[in-house]
């Protein structure tokens, strides 16, 4: 039997999403200073890849109807991508405008919560994306992906995995550099996600795809290790555990970055953030939204650890 954790990286890349994927599910709005301070809290963790907003309709996301003003608000340090979604050329557009240098698109495996969620089926998304990364393309902007729904929809139930696997054979074809393949409602267990993942190792290298595991049910580090285990080294985490999708009743934030940096930290795993300063991020966050967050770390801090 192959011992566990034979073969961990040395070091393993986050793309934090809190300020899209956390703040695009809160009813209270956060003002485009908030927001900014918390991305300007996220970079000086160390975070290198943050999504910090939406470029898609205000009338379905009005928590990021400031995708503009909070771009252009935000320094570009050396080393740094924001990144932000795009549904459709328009929010190409307007992101490219904003002085963003790479978009993320995003569907689901399953066609009802694609419906739900942008107002398509899955093959009308994927033409309308066929012109986004063509476009992207000509003007040198990298493009990511997302496929959601994977390990189970809150519409369908189960999703046969094979389709959320030729939804990302397409996007890379079309020039997308990483598919971030979804645990929308978090739903997962570590057995399925070894199947999920084994899957699309078997076609893939793991440096185009990432892990972005919603935590409802408390199982997204276990399916992280089983994802770091197999060779995955992008993960997507939200500062805090804030977030969900406004499509998807009932999900939860994604894993918490805190917990996240503490656990992979633990293995001897590096990612470049410094956790005490990431707690300070989700300290901001809270005071944001005037609540605490469901992170574990973020509640239990880490004055604790000095010792
Ligand atoms: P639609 O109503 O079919 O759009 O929505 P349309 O093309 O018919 O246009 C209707 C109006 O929207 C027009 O304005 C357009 O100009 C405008 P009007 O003429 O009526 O004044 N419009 C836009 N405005 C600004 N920016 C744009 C844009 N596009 C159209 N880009 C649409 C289709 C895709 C626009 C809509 O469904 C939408 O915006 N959906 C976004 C939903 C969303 O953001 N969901 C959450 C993110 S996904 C997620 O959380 C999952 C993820 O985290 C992974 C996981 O966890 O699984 C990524
Ligand atoms: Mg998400």
């Amino acid at each position: 039997m192959t011992p566990l954790f034979a073969e961990l990286p040395a070091e393993v890349s986050i793309y934090e999403v809190s300020p899209r994927d956390g703040l695009q599910n809160e009813s209270a709005y956060v003002t485009t200073d908030g927001k900014r301070r918390l991305v300007e809290a996220l970079v000086a963790a160390g975070l290198r890849r943050v999504e910090i907003s939406s470029f898609v309709s205000p009338r379905w996301i009005p928590q990021l109807a400031d995708a503009e003003e909070l771009a252009r608000s935000l320094e570009r340090p050396d080393g740094v991508t924001f990144s932000a979604l795009v549904p459709n050329a328009k929010g190409l557009g307007r992101a490219r405008a904003a002085g963003l240098r790479e978009v993320a698109v995003f569907l689901s495996s399953s066609e009802t919560h694609n419906k739900k969620n942008i107002a398509k089926t899955i093959d009308e998304t994927l033409a309308v994306y066929r012109e986004v990364t063509a476009e992207a393309a000509r003007e040198g902007m990298r493009v990511r992906a997302y496929v959601s729904t994977v390990w189970g929809c809150p519409y369908e139930g189960h999703v046969d995995p094979r389709r959320a696997l030729a939804i990302t054979r397409a996007l890379l074809e079309m020039g997308c550099y990483q598919v971030s393949i979804s645990d929308t409602i978090g739903v997962g267990t570590p057995r399925q996600t070894r199947d999920i993942v084994e899957l699309f190792l078997a076609e893939f290298p793991a440096s185009q795809l990432a892990l972005h595991l919603h935590d409802t049910r408390g199982t997204a580090l276990a399916n992280i290790v089983v994802g770091l285990e197999l060779g995955i080294r992008d993960f997507d985490s939200s500062v805090a555990g804030v977030g969900g999708c406004p499509y998807a009743p009932g999900a939860a934030g994604n894993v918490a970055s805190e917990d996240l940096v503490y656990m992979l930290h633990g293995m001897g795993v590096k990612t470049g953030v410094d956790l005490p300063r990431l707690v300070t991020a989700g300290k901001v966050a809270a005071a944001l939204l005037h609540r605490t967050l469901p992170g574990k770390v973020h509640q239990a801090g880490v004055e604790s650890l000095k010792a």
